[in-house]
């Protein structure tokens, strides 16, 4: 892919109508009548906010290998699932204590704790629920596939690893491959899942399916690294999330162990990973993966 090409491209314009998909689904399979006023806080978790990059990681990645639609929107729902809930969990207090969230008060504060332990708990139980449909709508080695994918991103050895290995390293100087390794483990995997769950959908040839993977953990590390920039130079009202936290609560970051410009030099690296493992893949059309490690890394919010 020539970068005239590339440039071409319009990623609002591709995301657009897949994104409205995807609220409209996430809308429909998030009912708000599950009992006792669970249901209100599962879609508050959810609904209205998030930019939905794991959405739309997942349809760029069926869209490159010519994947099955249906498959690849239960997919990007899922995933987005589990993501909810692991913010909820991540805002309580037993973790990082966070009142402020996609621009509104986090679940907890809303809801009460019990409630926000709940809707987690639900969320990723749904999550999982998406992926098996009855019926003939996505072929049972797609859904047996895309389940052994989400768990393991989402579990011990993926995001809630992480988010052990972030709690216990809180006052720690971790080594910078201490760091990677968390931020492989809590961020990394659910974006690089999102990526293979695409993948998944079609019948990509294995080598393209390694490439696949490798951008997906460059863009997976990447946003990490983003993400404890912006905690340090962002500001509320653009998060949408309270900045200044890391610094705040001693959490090991990239920018506490290279400081702003080498963790930017490094996520201008990763970039250059991941579209390098993209122009490797043999995959005739990436641009929208493209795209979205481009905005992944210069991203404001
Ligand atoms: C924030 O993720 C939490 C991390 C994994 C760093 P996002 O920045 O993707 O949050 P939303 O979904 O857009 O709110
Ligand atoms: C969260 O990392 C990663 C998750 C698994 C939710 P952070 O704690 O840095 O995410 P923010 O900054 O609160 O969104
Ligand atoms: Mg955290
Ligand atoms: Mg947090
Ligand atoms: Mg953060």
């Amino acid at each position: 892919m020539d970068a005239g090409v590339t440039e071409a491209f319009d990623l609002a314009c591709w995301s657009g109508a897949r994104l409205a998909r995807v609220e409209q689904a996430l809308s429909e399979w998030v009912v708000g009548d599950a009992p006792a006023g669970l249901g209100e806080a599962m879609r508050y978790a959810v609904l209205d906010g998030g930019k939905r990059l794991r959405p739309l990681l997942v349809l760029a990645a069926c869209d490159a290998v010519l994947g099955s639609d249906e498959a690849a929107l239960r997919a990007a729902c899922a995933v987005e699932l589990i993501h909810a809930y692991s913010l909820v969990h991540d805002d309580m207090p037993c973790m990082d204590n966070d009142v402020l969230r996609r621009g509104k008060p986090t679940v907890h504060v809303k809801f009460g704790q019990a409630q926000a332990l709940l809707a987690g708990d639900a969320l990723q139980a749904l999550a999982f629920e998406l992926l098996v449909p009855g019926g003939q709508a996505v072929r049972p080695a797609i859904q047996a596939h895309l389940c052994r994918l989400l768990a393991r991103a989402a579990g011990h050895a993926g995001m809630a690893g992480g988010q052990a290995i972030d709690l216990a390293s809180v006052g720690r100087l971790l080594s910078e491959n201490e760091l990677r390794e968390m931020h492989r483990f809590k961020t990394g995997a659910l974006l690089q899942a999102s990526v293979m769950m695409g993948a998944a959908c079609g019948d990509a040839p294995a080598p393209a399916v390694r490439a696949l993977a490798d951008y997906g953990a460059a863009v997976g590390l990447a946003f990490q690294v983003v993400d404890d920039v912006l905690d340090v130079t962002s500001d509320a009202a653009t998060l949408g999330k309270t900045v200044g936290k890391d610094a705040q609560q001693d959490k090991p970051t990239y920018v506490s162990l290279l400081g702003l410009e080498r963790s930017r030099a490094f996520a201008g690296e990763l970039l250059a990973q991941a579209l390098g493992a993209l122009a490797a893949s043999g995959l005739a059309d990436t641009r929208a993966l493209h795209a979205l490690a481009v905005m992944v890394v210069h991203r404001e919010n």
